[in-house]
């Protein structure tokens, strides 16, 4: 049951609070004088809670770098049974279990399950790079859910998770506080935070990196100036918010690549105030001020650059997240859709609804393409026939589209199970081959 307490705000969507900005040291507390003043760990917090610090980063990370929280909960979150292993379902955090393959693939959107699953039971690894263990690389997964989590809560120790929805809205209950968070919204889980996964609207479908690495943060912008790209006040952080609530309760946990799942007599989402920088925060691709060619020719796609785990070799992103959102494009005497090209970074794309503008058909929203490194791809046949035809005296307006890329520096491994998808396109490769020849060596 829920405790009654008139200052405990029931779960109201119309009614939730965010903070704005993008790894501030929030400070936030559901109940007036929660959070101590001038200490992080007073002898008794107010109202008898415990103090608790859930750190992101190592401590000695640079203060720019460093991530960590401190919690005022109801219980620690030491108490629970101990882990016991639970079945995988689809989740994977090895790559090498068969040979990484060079061919453009591309995958129809996730079906809906056939039967009840919630968020975690629905993720479906489609790729990935690196390792938990090695705190680097990603895992790529694709999710299909149709059940809310009510007693059940999950934290992942492998990685945190950017949550890209494409159908349906998520409300992210966690420790920290309420997310809503609708399609062409992204959500990102820090590594270790708890939470559960209620569906308001139904069923849901969409994608998730799970970055092993270092924390996503926003690029430097260089030349491009103090704005532009995604601005830190777009990006909104829950404010305290907790459930003081008992019954047997799971709380499962990603951790070395595996799930174990413990019981618990009370829910983990009982913090009832909160400061720090490891938070989770949720961001609206629409707000995503994109920049581009105003004379001639085609930017590299790190100009749509929204968020980046940082290698330890600099300029070298471990991940990108990168959007293709709407946008005007204006270059003169240029071929306008990506041009071809083969690249060291591994693409795994995904389209939250609309049009992605190099390919004519086939890549749908919910569905999925990898291009791997050195692999050629870039638009097909149609697409080429069409942009090299095109007025290009006259903007083009591209309205209806947002595409997306988990971009990694290195090789992106797909799973046994995504290579075997029914989904997966086996004609994909023809795309390319009705490209012409129109080379004649006598008409420069
Ligand atoms: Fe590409």
């Amino acid at each position: 049951m829920m405790a009654t307490s008139p200052l405990v705000p029931t779960i109201d969507d119309a009614n939730l609070h965010y903070q704005s900005g993008f790894g501030n040291e929030f400070a936030t507390e559901a109940l007036p004088g929660a959070l101590p003043v001038g200490q992080n760990s007073p002898q008794r917090c107010p109202y008898g809670l415990y103090a608790e610090q859930l750190s992101g980063t190592a401590f000695t990370a640079p203060r720019g770098a460093n991530r960590r929280t401190w919690l005022y909960r109801i219980r620690p979150a030491a108490m629970h049974r101990p882990f016991r292993r639970i079945d995988d379902g689809h989740l994977v955090s090895d790559f090498s279990e068969v040979p990484a393959t060079p061919n453009q693939l591309r995958w129809d959107p996730l079906p809906m399950p056939a039967g009840a699953t919630d968020f975690v039971e629905g993720l479906v690894t489609y790729a990935g790079n690196g390792d938990p263990h090695a705190q680097t690389g990603c895992g790529i997964h694709l999710y299909a859910a149709n059940r809310s989590m009510t007693d059940r809560v999950f934290y992942d120790a492998d990685g945190e998770l950017l949550i890209v929805p494409q159908q349906g809205r998520l409300r992210l209950v966690t420790e920290l506080g309420v997310l809503l968070v609708a399609p062409r919204e992204i959500a990102v889980i820090p590594r270790g935070v708890r939470f559960r996964v209620e569906l308001p609207d139904g069923p849901v479908r969409g994608y998730v990196c799970e970055n092993f690495g270092a924390p996503f943060r926003l690029p430097d912008l260089g030349p491009i100036g103090s704005n532009g790209l995604a601005n830190p006040r777009d990006f909104l952080s829950p404010v305290a918010w907790y459930e003081d609530r008992g019954g047997a309760f799971e709380l499962v946990a990603k951790f070395m690549g595996h799930l174990w799942a413990a019981e618990m007599d009370h829910s983990p989402l009982d913090v009832v105030a909160w400061h720090g920088n490891h938070a989770p925060y949720k961001y609206d691709l629409a707000r995503f001020n994109t920049i581009g060619s105003i004379s001639h020719d085609h930017p590299d796609p790190s100009i749509f650059l929204v968020l980046q785990s940082l290698s330890d070799t600099p300029g070298v992103d471990t991940i990108d997240f990168v959007i293709f959102p709407p946008r005007i494009l204006a270059m003169e005497h240029t071929f306008r859709p990506p041009w071809y090209h083969r690249n060291i970074a591994a693409e795994f794309m995904g389209l939250i609804h609309g049009v992605y503008d190099a390919k004519a058909e086939g890549f749908q929203p919910g569905g999925a393409s990898l291009h791997n490194c050195m692999s050629g791809h870039g638009p097909d046949a149609g697409t080429f026939e069409k942009a090299t035809a095109a007025d290009v005296s006259k903007p083009d307006y591209i309205r209806d589209t947002m595409a997306f890329m988990f971009e990694t520096r290195c090789a992106i491994r797909p799973t046994a199970h995504a290579l075997e998808s029914p989904q997966l396109q086996p004609r994909y490769h023809e795309c390319w081959q009705g490209l012409k020849k129109h080379f004649d060596p006598t008409r420069p």
